[in-house]
């Protein structure tokens, strides 16, 4: 039995406005301290907005209006002396590194999500995905991290945004780690927000068990006002940090803060250092990227589930695949911009709905449902959507063998055995490029096992000023260059 009685009506009161009373059914028979967890998911509710969204992405058509004005959204080309685009490559370093000196940069991974097509329950940067040393991806960016920042002699905080289902498993994975080596107090985690999951066909919310409600997290979108609202922008200004680093937990070749891509979103004419993108080529027209487009001369990324397919399979004169700016999720945000659009009141990104499988329990009877098929929505928002509200946004495009090895999958693509041959073709280009000889097999690939620690080198020069690098690598041989 439980005695909350004015609370228990006030929540009472709210849901039945709302048609979704049915969560308080079984509220009589729960104990006190689950009647108290339970109102203060009631209480953490948007019931002002929550019909509106379900009546129109849980119960409104689905359909994506493709823009009409729609083209190749325009890239800085990896070669800076390409005659589509020239542009001074030795000016943008500069700047970005200049700010690096500065202490006005800082990083920013979003790891809150839930990794469920991995397959993995816990944290999805606890997983192992060095290519010999089986290092978790947490720990291959606190090495970029520590080592971009002795490069520049400057801190690099390090702002990583979990959510209530990994929170405490994040944090408690650095604890036992002891950060990494780098300082505990450079590394600030805060939780991004829920949305209650729904059932798909009535709308109504989910019970996870007895008196809880199912949720999920409100997507990467929901960075912007968790930045805000954790107190991190405030954090990010006392500490100086004016550019944010962005990049996705799944990634272990993400370049944790490349002074190129700075230099070129804080300084490029075309660049309001608001929000910027590194792209790569797409590799097949069915590749499942988003893609940076151009509407109505505004950049915007249009998911892969909603690019149609004549615009995903359109060629250009030459063969290449016209929609071909890759979105590989890094970005450069201005942190003036994040706090300009999390103290705007009429700020909203657009929710993307998620048709999922979700375990509940009926409210009223308290039996397990374990759907046979997808019985869920869940609402989530996406950071590039803000790329539009931005002054102007550049794209900058890189090597997918450089920067793009992500681990979403349990197998196959953008699996761990795709990213760690990803990243041992990447070591050996490096090495060659060093003068060491390596040895490959008959379709060019490696024949053997590298992985370089960003504490080893950074970067292809990095590497190569190395006075310690082995002459040759033996075939089969698994080679792990550390300073560690
Ligand atoms: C994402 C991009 C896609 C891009 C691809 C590159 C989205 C919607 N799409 O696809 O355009 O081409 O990466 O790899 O992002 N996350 C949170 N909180 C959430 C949800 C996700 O922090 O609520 C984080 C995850 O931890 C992960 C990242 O966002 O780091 C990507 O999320 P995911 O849903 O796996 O996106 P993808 O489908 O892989």
């Amino acid at each position: 039995m439980n005695t909350l009685g004015p609370s228990l009506d006030t929540a009472r009161q709210r849901l039945e406005g709302i048609g979704q009373d049915h969560v308080l059914a079984g509220a009589a028979s729960l104990s006190q301290a689950q009647l108290d967890a339970l109102l203060a998911q009631i209480d953490a509710l948007d019931t002002d907005h929550l019909p509106g969204w379900i009546e129109k992405y849980v119960k409104g058509e689905q359909s994506f209006e493709t823009p009409t004005n729609i083209q190749p959204a325009p890239c800085y080309p990896a070669d800076p002396d390409s005659p589509k685009r020239p542009w001074d490559k030795a000016k943008a370093r500069g700047a970005g590194e200049a700010l690096l000196r500065a202490g006005k940069v800082a990083c920013f991974t979003v790891a809150g999500g839930q990794g469920s097509r991995l397959g993995y329950d816990g944290p999805k940067g606890c997983y192992p995905v060095g290519s010999v040393s089986d290092k978790p991806l947490f720990q291959i960016f606190a090495e970029g991290i520590l080592a971009t920042s002795k490069r520049y002699g400057a801190p690099l905080p390090w702002y990583i945004m979990t959510s209530p289902l990994n929170h405490d498993a994040t944090v408690a994975f650095f604890e036992q780690h002891n950060f990494f080596g780098l300082p505990a107090d450079d590394i600030v985690f805060f939780s991004q927000g829920s949305m209650p999951s729904l059932d798909k066909s009535t709308g109504r919310m989910l019970m996870s068990a007895p008196g809880v409600i199912a949720t999920n997290p409100d997507g990467h979108g929901g960075a912007i006002r968790a930045l805000w609202e954790s107190g991190s922008v405030d954090d990010m200004k006392r500490r100086g940090a004016e550019h944010l680093s962005y990049f996705q937990v799944d990634n272990p070749l993400a370049g944790v803060a490349d002074p190129v891509f700075l230099g070129l979103h804080a300084g490029a004419e075309d660049s309001s250092g608001e929000f910027s993108s590194k792209m790569v080529a797409k590799a097949e027209p069915g590749e499942k990227v988003g893609v940076f487009c151009s509407v109505n001369g505004r950049v915007e990324v249009i998911e892969y589930s909603d690019l149609p397919d004549e615009l995903s399979s359109q060629l250009e004169g030459d063969g290449s695949i016209r929609f071909n700016a890759g979105n590989i999720a890094i970005h450069a945000l201005g942190v003036p911009f994040i706090e300009k659009l999390a103290t705007d009141p009429a700020f909203e990104l657009p929710f993307h709905r998620a048709i999922k499988k979700v375990t509940h329990v009926n409210p009223e009877t308290g039996e397990t449902i374990e759907p046979g098929e997808p019985n869920a929505v869940k609402l989530e928002r996406f950071i590039f959507d803000a790329i539009p509200l931005a002054g102007r946004s550049i794209v900058y495009e890189t090597k997918r063998v450089e920067e793009f090895a992500p681990v979403k999958n349990a197998q196959g693509t953008d699996s761990v055995v795709s990213s760690k041959a990803i990243q041992t073709e990447r070591a050996a280009g490096w090495l060659e490029r060093a003068g060491v000889s390596i040895p490959r097999k008959a379709d060019g690939s490696p024949d053997c096992v590298i992985e370089i620690s960003p504490l080893y080198a950074l970067d292809a020069e990095q590497l190569a000023a190395r006075s310690d690098l082995p002459k040759s690598v033996a075939p089969g041989e698994r080679l792990l260059l550390d300073d560690a």
